[in-house]
């Protein structure tokens, strides 16, 4: 917890960054996005994630999350769950304005640019909170200087969680660094508990060949097409045995390939 002028209980540990809240925006009951400021010696690629946690005990519990900004920013943003009893985000759902967030300092990820062979068209393939890597992906200009033709899917269980991705896309469209080129971008957001203009997930979505008629593109190729991955850990699989259906291959930053995979944070 927090006292009354929002300073720690606790010490600050040694090797980690202590950042401050700058705003927070709460989309449903089970998600909301903070932005914190940015340790001036901090640098990152986009698409990486950093381990977050508060000074609220002698040994605070850290978690993974995605850098949901892009690495021109000059604060850092993050898109979360809400667990009632999550050990880290029962707490942090609570922040306000001014208080502080810790943060270790090495960024890591595979949802990077580097791990990807170069290709004609990237595809970003996101469930839930998953759409987080892909927001600091999709802000970058080197994504546009790398793909002609950028896809961001997004699926959730209801149209209300859809906001954050939609905002964003709508956001970047007005961007002065990549407004120009977000022409490339598209964005594809589908639901599987409610009626929407798309619906079912994405792996369905693919398997039916509903996705690329709607999208007016080819089924996916190793030829032309590159992917990323992120979301809970059955989708990940599922989706990851779809892309290697198309002949991708999955890569890593020592080795990159065809299609990256990561898990979106849990609790
Ligand atoms: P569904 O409603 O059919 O379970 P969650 O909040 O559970 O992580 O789910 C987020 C979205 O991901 C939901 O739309 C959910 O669909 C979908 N999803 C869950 N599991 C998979 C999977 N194995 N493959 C593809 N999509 C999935």
């Amino acid at each position: 917890s927090l006292d009354a002028s929002n300073q720690p209980d606790f010490a600050i540990p040694t090797g980690v960054f202590a950042e401050t809240v700058t705003s927070i925006e709460h989309y449903t009951d089970r998600l909301f996005k903070f932005r914190i400021t940015r340790p001036a010696s901090f640098r990152f690629r986009s698409g990486e994630f950093v381990m977050i946690g508060l000074p609220n005990a002698e040994k605070p519990i850290f978690r993974a999350y995605s850098i949901a900004s892009p690495s021109w920013d000059e604060e850092l943003e993050f898109y979360s769950i809400k667990v009632p009893d999550g050990p880290l985000t029962q707490h942090l759902q609570k922040i306000q304005p001014g208080d502080t967030v810790l943060m270790r300092k090495k960024p890591t990820g595979t949802l990077v640019n580097d791990a990807l062979l170069p290709g004609r068209r990237l595809w970003m393939f996101s469930t839930g909170t998953g759409i987080a890597p892909f927001a600091s992906v999709m802000r970058d200009p080197e994504t546009y200087e790398k793909f002609d033709d950028i896809i961001v899917t997004h699926t959730c269980r209801e149209v209300a969680e859809l906001k954050y991705g939609q905002d964003l896309v709508q956001a970047l469209k007005a961007d002065p660094l990549v407004g120009e080129m977000a022409h490339a971008l598209r964005y594809y957001g589908s639901v599987t508990r409610q009626d929407h203009d798309h619906t079912g997930r994405i792996t369905d979505l693919m398997r039916s060949g509903k996705l690329f008629d709607d999208l007016g593109v080819p089924p996916i190729t190793p030829e032309i097409d590159r992917g990323m991955i992120c979301g809970s850990k059955a989708m990940l699989a599922d989706t990851k045995a779809v892309l290697e259906g198309f002949g991708l291959q999955e890569g890593a930053n020592n080795k990159p390939a065809t299609f990256v995979v990561e898990r979106a944070f849990v609790d």
